[in-house]
């Protein structure tokens, strides 16, 4: 399977990236220099985050060349002011502790007021994403970002930015697992040339968002389980493999220094292996990300308004 993709702009990103979701900040400097002693180049933070400093700090720390390592974070929800992009862009790099971001992407396509501490409180703004996009563009030119790209968006969305904008987004970044594969919208990003990163391969495990709860793990799916055994791996390396497979990079999300090693292991699977799991997952769906539900938005994030 491939190890880099190479972005419009030429730029070849690895496709396995450390997921930073979650991770309390010390344990966070120490799983990334962990996970770049054994061999990941790419990370995936976020200022929403709140470990962006310790990001940084991991990548230090691990002792290997800043150009050698791609770091991706994300633009907040609370930042779309055309007039504030810039600077919140500015803080995410005097946090890392960097001179460039690899890749920014617009977390969300959607605008608020900084969240108060509870989601129901949360004002929506009138502020358009291609507006924000702009802004993002501008960072591109001033040499603070080197590609820039979009997270949860619907169909629709993506349309609307694809078709205003003067640099196009170089990768959408979305939820994906065998409990939401999303395979018209994939095959619509390979269509346009959009590349598409996996979050959450393993399903996601946010007790927070439990609409997953009245299904089994997908670490425990039979057909999961059974392509573990033909290449001798955990379930865990099938569903990465999978998102691989597929033409994704992905981003597992650990702490643990030996699930960090050990979800580095990608193997290809035929189109036999990726029918086995679409088979034994059928009518089975759940997705964590569903703004709508949280803060009353009314976008459908991260989906084909059909799927
Ligand atoms: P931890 O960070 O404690 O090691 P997702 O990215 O789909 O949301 O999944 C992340 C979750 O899956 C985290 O709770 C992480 O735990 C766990 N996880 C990561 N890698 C593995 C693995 N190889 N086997 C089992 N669980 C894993």
């Amino acid at each position: 399977p491939p190890s880099h993709v190479t972005l419009p702009s030429g730029d070849r990103m690895p496709v396995v990236g450390l997921g930073c979701w979650q991770s309390e900040p010390e344990a966070l400097t120490k799983a990334v220099a962990h996970a770049i002693k054994v061999g990941y180049r790419h990370i995936d933070g976020a200022t929403i985050y709140g470990n962006e400093k310790a990001l940084g700090e991991g990548i230090k720390l691990s002792g290997v060349d800043r150009k050698d390592i791609w770091v991706t974070t994300k633009l907040w929800n609370d930042d779309h002011r055309q007039e504030d992009v810039m600077k919140a862009c500015r803080r995410s790099l005097e946090l890392l502790g960097l001179e460039y971001i690899d890749l920014w992407l617009m977390h969300y396509p959607a605008a608020t007021d900084t969240n108060p501490g509870d989601y129901n409180d949360i004002n929506v703004l009138d502020i358009p994403y291609t507006d924000t996009w702009k802004a993002m563009e501008e960072c591109v030119d001033a040499g603070l970002v080197r590609n820039i790209g979009i997270s949860n968006y619907s169909k629709t969305e993506l349309d609307n930015l694809w078709n205003d904008c003067r640099i196009k987004p170089a990768v959408h970044q979305l939820e994906r697992h065998p409990y939401l594969p999303q395979n018209a919208f994939m095959k619509y990003h390979k269509e346009i040339g959009l590349h598409v990163t996996a979050y959450s391969p393993l399903g996601n495990t946010n007790p927070s968002f439990n609409d997953r709860d009245s299904l089994p793990p997908i670490q425990k799916n039979t057909a999961v389980v059974a392509l573990a055994e033909k290449y001798g791996i955990s379930p865990a390396n099938v569903l990465i493999s999978l998102q691989v497979s597929q033409g994704c990079s992905v981003l597992p999300k650990s702490v643990t220094p030996s699930r960090i090693e050990e979800n580095l292991k990608i193997v290809q699977h035929t189109e036999e292996d990726i029918k086995s799991i679409e088979d034994a997952t059928k009518g089975q769906r759940a997705r964590y990300c569903d703004f709508s539900d949280i803060i009353g938005y009314k976008y459908y994030v991260g989906l084909d308004d059909s799927d």
